[in-house]
């Protein structure tokens, strides 16, 4: 415990951690040193953030997709994926039923689906500040040009996710197909951040491939970008893609890699993703305990909650639009923390 605790410790006052100590936390076995690392970081979060979480009604408009990542369930090659778009009414009436819900942040996240330009996705952020100005809007839909994400910002919007994936060349060529670059997805990162846009970065944790130096590396790209959100989750493997026989990462190198986040990088909004509760019914509940400080429940039409299917077993696949909403109350109430429905913006 001795050696884990001097790393644990170093994370916590410097905000730093090498290789090394990566690789000693996540291998350890030593359980009173995973407890310990997992109350850290959840004190850390309490400090600034208190026992509260940040909700996010998650509208997933689109699963057209023009790339074809190895990983995902939406990729272009995958022809038994059912594709669906909503309409921008069904997109307002989402939102409507969101804030009668109590959300304050919308988030849109599609896949690249050329149907959307940037003309009709900024009457679209329009539309939703026009009705809603005291919601956040975060837009989650891939790589685009900086003019793009420039014209998105002035029309409203206030966040943007897009994960990095991976930090490490190599290993972001093993999992995206050869016209996709690591090159252009900083860009499009630090454009984002440049712009304005409270900006989320993230990988999933086992990715096929993936390395103690490789997530070395994600952590170095997150300190070096600071981005105001990271999201990670657990890879899960999609039957219909070339990774479909590949193993699952683990809830426990999840719980571990929130906490490493959480005390390298202490303010950012962290969340627990629906990936981490679908490999585990208490994922999400175990995320916020180890440090995360952020939910984002379902608030697409319940009709085409089963067809985004980026991975299998997807959880929150209910007949009932607001299910998600009152779940998730409960489950954040069943670990003595409170949902809160402000904007929940970064606190620097
Ligand atoms: N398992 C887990 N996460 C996945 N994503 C895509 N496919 C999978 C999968 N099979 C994640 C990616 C993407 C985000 C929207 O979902 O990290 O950025
Ligand atoms: Fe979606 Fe529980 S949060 S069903």
């Amino acid at each position: 415990m001795q050696r884990e605790l001097e790393i644990i410790e170093r994370l916590e006052k410097e905000q730093q951690i090498d290789l090394q100590g990566l690789e000693i936390l996540i291998t350890t076995q030593d359980e009173a040193a995973v407890g310990e690392l997992a109350k850290r970081a959840r004190e850390t979060a309490q400090s600034i953030y208190g026992n509260k979480v940040y909700i996010r009604g998650l509208i997933e408009f689109t699963n057209y997709c023009k790339n074809d990542c190895l990983y995902c369930g939406i990729r272009r090659s995958n022809g038994n994926a059912e594709r669906y778009r909503l309409s921008e009414e069904q997109i307002l009436s989402c939102c409507a039923t969101g804030y009668e819900l109590g959300f304050r942040t919308f988030v849109l996240q599609g896949g690249e689906d050329a149907y959307f330009t940037d003309e009709r996705i900024c009457t679209l952020v329009a539309q939703i500040k026009k009705e809603y100005p005291d919601c956040a809007v975060t837009l989650s839909f891939g790589e685009k040009s900086r003019e793009s994400y420039q014209a998105y910002f002035d029309a409203g919007a206030d966040r943007y996710l897009l994960r990095h994936e991976t930090a490490n060349e190599a290993h972001y060529r093993e999992l995206h197909p050869a016209e996709m670059s690591l090159k252009n997805r900083k860009r499009c990162l630090r454009d984002l951040k440049e712009i304005g846009y409270q900006t989320g970065c993230g990988f999933m944790v086992g990715s096929p491939y993936q390395t103690v130096e490789t997530l070395y590396e994600d952590l170095m790209f997150i300190k070096e970008l600071q981005p105001e959100m990271v999201g990670i989750g657990p890879f899960i493997p999609q039957k219909d893609t070339p990774f479909g026989d590949k193993e699952a990462g683990t809830m426990e190198m999840t719980l571990r890699l929130l906490s490493i986040i959480r005390l390298l990088h202490p303010h950012v909004l962290l969340p627990a993703t629906t990936a981490l509760g679908t490999i585990h019914p208490k994922g999400r509940e175990k995320g916020i305990l180890a440090g995360a400080n952020v939910v984002m429940p379902n608030l697409s039409p319940v009709d085409v909650r089963d067809k985004y299917r980026l991975y299998d077993n997807k959880i929150c696949t209910g007949d009932e639009a607001a299910e998600c909403r009152y779940c998730m109350q409960r489950r954040m109430e069943s670990i003595g923390y409170e949902v809160v429905t402000d904007r929940g913006d970064f606190i620097a």
